[in-house]
């Protein structure tokens, strides 16, 4: 399995800081467990569903779909991310069970859950057919039969026809003032893959700014390829949901565990 220390070390970086790429963490914590608590009754008829979040970051579904009575496992490549996650999790009265783990090879026995969930653009870290095939296949693994994938991504198919070089800034409130988060992209020659840049700005209490620079490349799935890969991985009834249906602020993928 190649290494994916990038990814990893881009992340611990980050986890004291990820919340400032939302304007209120919380309420997105709320939006975001609301919407995918829907989903889960809607297709499970569950209201306290065992769900791995096998991409769980510092916690923003994980933190949300406990808030809601789910019984929730988190994991994540970064171990950075998972200790804030558990620590944010305690904070809001909920119980997290994590651990540090690639989702290319997750530390469950088989058909142990009814929901794995990897959302807000954390497939498409995986950079080749082969990885997202290992990930899925893993993710297909712990699931129970006829359990429930949901994944989200950015909307790959609007953004492979314009391909931006940017993302727009995210203000939020901090310490010292607001801070500013963008990225800067830069298209790989196969259209597909890019490397961004991920600037935050920090206001440092004494008239200047931190600036944090980091740096990572991600695989512009379209909605058919993520599908196709679905599919081959042993699940059925894929389904794009749009933002419009879910209240996700992302496309989110759903199939079943055939
Ligand atoms: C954009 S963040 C989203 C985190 C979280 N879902 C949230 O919304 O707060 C992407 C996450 O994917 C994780 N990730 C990337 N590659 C991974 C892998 N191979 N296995 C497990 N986690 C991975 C990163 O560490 C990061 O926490």
């Amino acid at each position: 399995m190649p290494k994916a220390s990038g990814v990893a070390s881009f992340y611990d970086r980050l986890a004291a800081d990820y919340h400032l790429i939302y304007a209120d963490w919380d309420d997105g914590i709320a939006r975001q467990g609301r919407a995918l608590d829907a989903v889960i009754r809607a297709e499970l008829g569950l209201d306290s569903a065992r769900v791995l979040d096998c991409s769980c970051g510092i916690g923003t579904q994980a933190i949300g779909l406990g808030l809601r009575g789910h019984r929730v496992t988190g994991t994540d490549i970064s171990t950075g991310a998972v200790t804030r996650a558990v620590r944010e999790a305690a904070l809001r009265g909920v119980a997290l069970p994590a651990a540090t783990a690639d989702m290319r090879q997750l530390p469950f026995a088989a058909a142990q859950f009814d929901v794995v969930v990897s959302a807000d653009n954390s497939l498409p870290h995986l950079l080749t057919a082969h990885d997202v095939h290992a990930a899925l296949t893993e993710m297909r693994r712990v699931l129970r039969t006829d359990g429930l994938l949901i994944l989200s991504t950015r909307p790959y198919d609007e953004i492979l026809k314009a391909r931006p070089a940017s993302t727009p800034p995210q203000v939020a409130a901090s310490p010292h003032g607001r801070s500013i988060t963008f990225q800067l992209w830069d298209w790989h020659e196969d259209g597909e893959r890019y490397d961004l840049e991920h600037f935050q700005l920090v206001p440092d209490g004494a008239g200047e700014w931190d600036v944090c620079v980091r740096r990572s490349t991600y695989w512009a799935l379209s909605q058919g390829q993520l599908s196709s890969y679905v599919i081959e991985a042993e699940f059925a009834r894929p389904r794009w949901l749009a933002p419009e249906s879910t209240g996700f602020f992302q496309p989110v993928l759903t199939a079943r565990a055939a």
